[in-house]
């Protein structure tokens, strides 16, 4: 059998019996998300002089979390504005004493509410087919949360509410809780559904207490993560990450666009809309390939073409969703790699996938486009990603140890700036 040695299935990186969900990682779900294992034995392998991290696709803030906790600063940026309230959330530290008085106060309220009549009812807000999505009582309930939540005077309080909310509005919705896409239970499953929304939202907010308890007790320096809205497509603003000034980028960019893969903005929705986030609905149209292009690129890369034209052969339109996918992910590293230092490490964990039965290798191609970037690639370890609730990912070929073609696997890219 070929060995390519510097691709390697490595089973130390399956972190299979690992608890995933420590300190303040237990804070949201999320699609795809990179467990904290990966990002600390990266951020411990190949950043030990490292002062500043860099992800730009960050998603809750997975790899923000644990470079503070190695000391490193961190930038962080996303899209989507649920994923980038998350992450704040989750990198502040806030002291417990001040999170336990509004605990109690919430629960006082949740006690009133359960044992006396209000006088006023909240203000229910509307939205498109609310109807559709929950129940009239759900609502009701989640409008009275949400009140409680808005009259919160401290804003760090206020946010780490807005995300136990969150989760609460997702799990009280009528979508199907083990799919990241909006997908409505049954008929008979909607009439015997009735969820105690203001015992979710307790258990939640009581949840991520004990993980700030947690992070607050094992976080001994002073390092900060600061969160932006920007598209690494378009440009990275110097004032936020100058060029030449990154020691280490730890990430994991979506692996195809939103339509067709993880629709990130889909699975954010009615979050974003309950708590006035998003509303416009823009985040998968922002998300990488989301404007779709209708001119058939060549790109400087032979991985992609041989790709796209086999998927051209087999379907004329689906071929420009991977177009578009890669024309704006080439511009993104090329944008990632110049606030790089010479000498850096960038470390990109992705998956492969299948469109129209055709393997779209995307560790190859991220190699690729970083070698077209000044970096020379160092190695890439492959994982069995053992949550099967993740988008199915392809087996890789030609690699020792890897036999299961129904397995998950995920990739990560290490590379060096040269
Ligand atoms: C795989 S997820 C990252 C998950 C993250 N590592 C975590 O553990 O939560 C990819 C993220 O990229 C974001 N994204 C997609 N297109 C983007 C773009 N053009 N610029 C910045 N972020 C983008 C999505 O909103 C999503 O949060």
């Amino acid at each position: 059998m070929e060995i390519i040695t510097e691709k390697i299935r490595d089973e130390s990186w399956d972190f299979k019996k690992d608890n995933t969900k420590k300190y303040t990682q237990c804070f949201h779900i999320y699609p795809a998300m990179m467990i904290p294992q990966v990002a600390g034995r990266i951020l411990d392998e190949y950043g030990k002089d490292a002062k500043l991290l860099f992800d730009p696709f960050c998603g809750t803030g997975t790899t923000l979390v644990e470079a503070n906790l190695r000391g490193i600063d961190a930038i962080g940026t996303d899209i989507n504005p649920l994923a980038r309230l998350i992450a704040k959330v989750k990198t502040k530290l806030i002291p417990i004493e001040i999170i336990d008085n509004y605990l109690n106060e919430f629960k006082n309220f949740v006690f009133l509410i359960k044992f006396r009549n209000l006088k006023t009812g909240p203000k229910i807000p509307n939205f498109k087919n609310m109807d559709y999505w929950f129940k009239k009582e759900t609502i009701y309930f989640l409008a009275i949360i949400k009140e409680f939540i808005e009259n919160i005077d401290n804003i760090d309080v206020k946010d780490f509410f807005k995300i136990a909310f969150s989760e609460t509005i997702r799990e009280v919705s009528l979508t199907k809780n083990g799919e990241f896409k909006l997908c409505r239970i049954s008929k008979e499953k909607i009439d015997k559904f009735n969820p105690d929304v203001l015992e979710v939202m307790i258990q939640k907010l009581e949840r991520n207490r004990k993980g700030m308890l947690e992070y607050l007790q094992i976080k001994k320096n002073n390092s900060k993560s600061s969160i932006y809205d920007f598209n690494s497509v378009h440009l990275i603003p110097r004032k936020i990450a100058p060029e030449n000034s990154v020691d280490i980028v730890v990430t994991s960019p979506p692996y195809g666009d939103s339509r067709t893969t993880v629709a990130y903005g889909q699975f954010s929705r009615f979050s974003n809309q309950w708590l006035g986030l998003d509303d416009n609905n823009e985040v998968d149209k922002n998300s990488m390939g989301g404007v779709r292009r209708k001119d058939y690129v060549k790109f400087d890369s032979k991985i992609i073409n041989e790709v796209v034209e086999k998927i051209r052969n087999l379907d004329k339109e689906r071929v420009y969703d991977v177009i578009s996918f890669y024309f704006d992910y080439g511009k993104s590293i090329k944008n990632i790699s110049k606030v790089v230092k010479k000498g850096a490490i960038v470390a990109f964990v992705v998956g492969n996938r299948r469109v129209k039965g055709i393997t779209i290798p995307n560790d190859e191609i991220t190699k690729e486009f970083f070698e077209r970037n000044n970096f020379i690639h160092l190695k890439t370890i492959i994982r069995d990603i053992p949550n099967k609730r993740m988008p199915k990912r392809n087996s890789p070929t030609n690699i020792q140890g890897v036999t299961d073609s129904t397995m998950n696997y995920e990739y990560i890219v290490i590379l060096k700036k040269i």
